[in-house]
């Protein structure tokens, strides 16, 4: 198999991950089928690539034929069975190893034996993963960055089983969804995320801790390091929820309290109060998603 060849995909999990992934696969040319718990969830995220893709033509960036094919390659599955044509699927589920466990159990069953298993985890071991399948060798991460559609990063993982031969059929797939790709031993985090996840985690600390406001804490990463967006706000964008998981992962993983997650980020977690997805989170968002002030009025500037 050569992903040059490749025509037909699955996408597996049609969350904000899920949906970006869809939408870049699409677009290079793929038959995406996208499945969730249910139609409805893999409907809405068709609706919300048309969006983004609707913004792409009044910018002029897109023609609207274009963008009907791209639109018109994506399926919303209204149950897994529905995948089974697929010569590779890319699980983007939520970061929970039971869920995860089970979908790479299922689309092990249902996939060709030559089909590949990818999975967007940000954290979770793939060998872990490889092991639950009857196919280890065609197992591995391939993990995006989020807004999938902007970011240029592809992170590739390879499990201890993991064969060149699907190494070498990611990388060609990553290029060909336009991305830079990196290679990341199978380790807790992999590469980006031992990086970022600390530093989230930290400005949680800062911020309980009353060392600086919000808006302090991320003007100082935006401006004093050039970071696109500061820590807190890029927490919210990723969800926090994404971001507890990973660094339980990283606190398990290697057994090191030094990644142990700030207490104030577990009960805004415990608290639903997830980032942008659920409209508060270190700040508040518009139904539109947009940014407004510091949820509480101490993390604001005077
Ligand atoms: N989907 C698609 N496109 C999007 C988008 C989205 N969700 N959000 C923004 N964009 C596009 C905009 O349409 C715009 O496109 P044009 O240039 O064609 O007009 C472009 O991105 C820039 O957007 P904006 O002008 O609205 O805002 P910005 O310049 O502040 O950029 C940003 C927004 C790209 C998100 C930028 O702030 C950024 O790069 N932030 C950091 C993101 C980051 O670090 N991501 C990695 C997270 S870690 C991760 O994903 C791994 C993990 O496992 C947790």
């Amino acid at each position: 198999m050569d992903a040059a060849n490749l025509t037909t995909i699955a996408v597996i999990g049609a969350g904000q991950m899920g949906a970006g992934i869809a939408q870049v696969a699409a677009g290079a040319g793929l038959a995406v089928l996208l499945g969730d718990t249910d139609i409805e969830r893999a409907r809405a995220a068709r609706d919300g690539i048309a969006k983004r893709l609707a913004k792409l033509v009044d910018k002029g960036k897109l023609g609207s034929g274009e963008r009907d094919a791209v639109l018109g390659r994506i399926t919303p599955l209204s149950s897994l069975t529905e995948c089974k044509t697929a010569e590779l699927a890319i699980e983007a589920a939520s970061e929970k190893l039971e869920l995860k466990t089970e979908l790479f159990r299922e689309l092990d069953v249902l996939l060709a034996p030559s089909a590949l298993l990818l999975s967007n985890t940000s954290s979770i071991s793939i060998t872990f993963l490889a092991a639950r399948t009857s196919r280890p060798e065609r197992v591995a991460g391939m993990h995006f960055m989020n807004p999938v559609p902007v970011m240029k990063l592809c992170e590739l993982v390879r499990g201890e089983q993991t064969s060149q031969e699907t190494m070498d059929l990611v990388a060609g797939l990553a290029k060909r969804l336009g991305k830079t790709i990196v290679h990341s031993r199978d380790r807790p985090g992999f590469l980006v995320n031992r990086i970022l996840i600390p530093l989230l985690n930290e400005a949680c600390f800062a911020l309980e801790e009353g060392v600086g406001s919000a808006t302090d804490i991320d003007t100082g990463a935006r401006l004093g390091l050039s970071h696109p967006m500061g820590p807190l706000e890029l927490a919210d964008l990723i969800g926090l929820d994404t971001v507890l998981a990973i660094a339980e992962v990283l606190q398990q993983g290697f057994g090191d309290d030094k990644y142990r997650p700030a207490p104030l980020l577990r009960n805004m977690v415990a608290a639903g109060w997830l980032g942008r997805k659920s409209g508060r989170g270190f700040y508040v968002y518009d139904a539109q998603g947009v940014r407004g002030e510091p949820a509480r009025p101490e993390w604001r500037n005077p």
